[in-house]
């Protein structure tokens, strides 16, 4: 049985109020190669239906980051306590109590087009022998929790192995030959220990041998850059030959930013590879951003906000920063422009239901609101 102790370097870090969780250590799992047994899995409750629904040509053209949260009692896609039994404690909010379960049956809905509901089989058909790996910090985790959920989910009785090691953790799916993979690095740049201690290397990405090797890859990275004090994971930073005890965070940001586009310039072939980018997931920490000036967590938030998005939401010094640099990159990366849609959902973390009881309004509980992020996934590999 995967849930329970899992063994992983799990270590908690508050700063400022947030939580970071399961970034420092890696994401090591017990090691070696577990062989699920789907036998174990009883009590499924409902048999998903999968509407066959292709794009019309119209939709294709529609933004799917505009739109807004509805109601739809059909959702969540997928029960966790009895289809994925391997959620981490730091996501499993219904097994850490949550009461309310309203944040589970909000569907996303934009206003040009429907996203199809996630359709496993057919995904997995598609991606048939083809390895996606998410590459980022605790949010990447969340994410590629999402994405293994769902599937899992859709095809009981497949043969899913898994394996891992500290700087990554796969689960395939035989029967279709697809890995889904996360690849833990907070910076996307390497982090090396020198004699004067631990040096980020802002122009240097060597995990990347790795990485290119992949058919679809999701970046993600910020949370980490603006950590300062004793969670910071790096001691000098280096950017040629000059070394600096510190600089400033976002131009920081930008160089290291800027080191990962001219890689994916460099070595990435885009017919071999789709690249992503995940933009920045945001945090509930500020009830002054929802009308709540009071509010300093999402503890009481049990809806999302009632609002739709607009081309201007989501923005902020560090999305800027990411847009500015996917927009310098020739080959082609798509944006997976969550943070406008993502803001609205202020009920969706997991507050104090997690294993630790920390207030976490940083990630996100599974199931729960990534899931829409690996639908709109799902319609761009799609398409
Ligand atoms: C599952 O797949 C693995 C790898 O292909 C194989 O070694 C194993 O025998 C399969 N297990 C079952 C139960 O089919
Ligand atoms: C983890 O496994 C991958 C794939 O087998 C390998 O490329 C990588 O070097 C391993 N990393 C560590 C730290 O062992
Ligand atoms: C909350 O957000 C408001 C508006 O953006 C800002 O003026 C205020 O300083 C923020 N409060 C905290 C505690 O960061």
């Amino acid at each position: 049985m995967l849930k329970g102790r899992e063994g992983f370097g799990v270590v908690i870090i508050f700063f400022f109020i947030g939580i970071l969780i399961c970034d420092v250590h890696g994401f090591r799992d017990g090691g070696g190669s577990v062989l699920e047994n789907r036998g174990i899995i009883t009590g499924r409750k409902q048999k998903q239906q999968f509407p066959k629904q292709q794009p019309q040509k119209a939709e294709t053209m529609c933004n799917v980051y505009e739109g807004s949260w509805v109601y739809d009692s059909s959702y969540p896609m997928y029960d966790t306590a009895t289809s994925c039994p391997f959620v981490r404690k730091e996501f499993d909010c219904l097994q850490y109590g949550r009461p309310n379960r309203d944040y589970l049956r909000y569907r996303w809905q934009p206003s040009g087009c429907t996203l199809p509901r996630f359709n496993a089989e057919d995904f997995l058909k598609r991606m048939q022998g083809k390895r996606i790996m998410y590459i980022g910090d605790s949010l990447s985790l969340n994410n590629w929790q999402s994405l293994v959920c769902l599937l899992y989910a859709g095809v009981p009785n497949s043969n899913i192995t898994r394996e891992s090691n500290t700087s990554m953790s796969t689960f395939t799916f035989q029967d279709y030959r697809v890995s889904v993979i996360i690849f833990h690095s907070l910076y996307l740049v390497d982090i090396e220990q020198e004699s004067i201690g631990r040096v980020m290397k802002l122009d240097s990405i060597k995990d990347g041998a790795l990485w290119k090797t992949m058919d679809v890859l999701i970046f993600n990275t910020w949370l980490w850059w603006s950590v300062k004090g004793p969670s910071q994971q790096w001691d000098y930073i280096q950017e040629g030959e000059k070394v600096y005890k510190d600089m400033d965070r976002m131009e920081a940001f930008h160089k290291g930013m800027k080191t990962w586009a001219k890689w994916v310039d460099a070595e990435v072939d885009p017919t071999s590879t789709r690249v992503f980018f995940q933009g920045i997931s945001p945090s509930h920490y500020n009830g002054t951003e929802w009308n709540e000036p009071g509010a300093t967590n999402c503890a009481r938030e049990t809806e999302p906000i009632s609002r739709s998005t607009t081309p201007m939401s989501g923005s902020s010094p560090s999305m800027n920063v990411v847009k500015e640099v996917l927009s310098s990159i020739k080959k082609p990366v798509s944006l997976l422009d969550i943070t406008a849609m993502s803001q609205l959902r202020k009920d969706a973390h997991p507050s104090s239901y997690n294993a630790f009881q920390g207030m976490d309004c940083t990630h996100w509980c599974i199931a729960g609101l990534p899931d829409a992020w690996n639908q709109i996934l799902y319609r761009e590999l799609a398409a």
